[in-house]
């Protein structure tokens, strides 16, 4: 017997030595709770319908263009415009993804499609990727001839034992990282490094990248401070040019009420927009900040837990309905 199937069947002994009554208030509790859960799967189906219906008639949102960065690279949020590109559907096959109105995809197609059009992305190039846990990113880099050192906190660390329960951790052994599809094992194995790197204190001897990215991991360093102060840290790793592309959790309901400090943090526009100012005040380039919250049907649908495969672009964080947003920025020369 399974520990699971043991625990089950605990369960329903003890629910069979419930007074009648008391079953009968457990079962209607239970109704309400999958009606619920089929409520948000209709209006999932609803908003996803809706966008095809749109797709015929609506004008897409208008975007700046920064002529230093070049078409399609902004520091921006995600929305139903980006996951309806054609752009996202090329880098999520590219990834050995599943193309879905999903955040977390369109932060990782994002980030490489950008570091592909900054150029970035080819043999003799150096990239250095934080945070990484089991990114497919980290082989499909590599498998553009990239040599890329992952790195991740220490798998004894008291923190990584949150990600490791769920999944998001690479424990350290690159087969966890290693994906033949994406990249020869051979050419993996010669190309790709792992280290342990707690992003609360970049090691001074991580210098001369051209590139440096993390996914959805500088809100997990505990305050908003920290977060902006690795962001700032991670352009030290990079040759001067070299381009950082760091993704996390935008506040799209408050620019003042928002989660500052614990495991999650979430950042406001005014965080970002002056987090902006300060690395260019810094002499860095960073690319212009687009923050819209998109105006299409999946940009209204707030996804609550537990959540769909799609739409998921929005989302209910505690009281607070968040997406993601990617940050672009060039080093300059110190
Ligand atoms: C939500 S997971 C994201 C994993 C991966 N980047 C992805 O997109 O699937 C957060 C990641 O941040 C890492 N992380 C959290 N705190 C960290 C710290 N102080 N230093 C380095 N990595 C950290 C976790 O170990 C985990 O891999």
């Amino acid at each position: 017997m399974t520990a699971r199937s043991f625990a089950v069947e605990a369960l329903r002994r003890s629910f069979d030595r419930l007074p009648e009554g008391v079953r009968d208030d457990v079962r209607r509790s239970s109704a309400t709770v999958r009606g619920l859960t089929q409520v948000k799967r209709n209006q999932a189906a609803l908003a996803l319908r809706l966008a095809d219906l749109e797709r015929a008639h609506r004008e897409l949102d208008p975007e700046p263009l920064d002529e230093r960065f070049g078409p399609g690279v902004l520091s921006r949020t995600c929305t139903q415009d980006q996951v309806e590109s054609k752009w996202f559907r090329t880098w999520c096959e590219a990834l050995g993804e599943e193309p879905e109105a999903h955040r977390k995809l369109w932060e990782w197609a994002y980030l490489v499609r950008t570091l592909d059009a900054l150029d970035v992305l080819g043999p003799g190039r150096r990239g250095l990727g934080f945070g990484v846990g089991r990114e497919s990113m980290v082989a499909f880099i590599a498998g553009r001839g990239v040599e890329v050192v992952a790195t991740d906190l220490a798998p004894d660390a008291a923190e990584a034992r949150l990600w490791t329960n769920a999944d998001q951790h690479a424990s350290g052994v690159l087969d966890d990282l290693a994906r033949p599809e994406l990249c020869d094992p051979e050419a993996f194995a010669e190309r790709v490094t792992w280290r342990p790197v707690d992003m609360r204190e970049v090691p001074d001897d991580l210098t001369g990248f051209d590139f440096c990215w993390s996914a959805c991991a500088f809100e997990h360093l505990g305050t908003i401070d920290a977060g902006l102060d690795f962001v700032t840290a991670s352009l030290r790793t990079l040759r001067p040019g070299g381009i950082a592309v760091h993704t996390t959790e935008l506040n799209l309901d408050s620019d003042e009420d928002t989660i500052e400090s614990g495991p999650t943090v979430l950042y406001r526009r005014r965080d970002i927009r002056a987090l902006a100012a300060r690395l260019e005040a810094e002499g860095h380039e960073v690319a212009t900040l687009h923050l819209e919250a998109g105006t299409g049907a999946m940009d209204a649908y707030v996804d609550v837990p537990p959540y769909v495969a799609e739409p998921h672009i929005r989302l209910l964080y505690r009281n607070h309905v968040t997406t993601s947003v990617a940050l672009v920025v060039r080093a300059g020369s110190r």
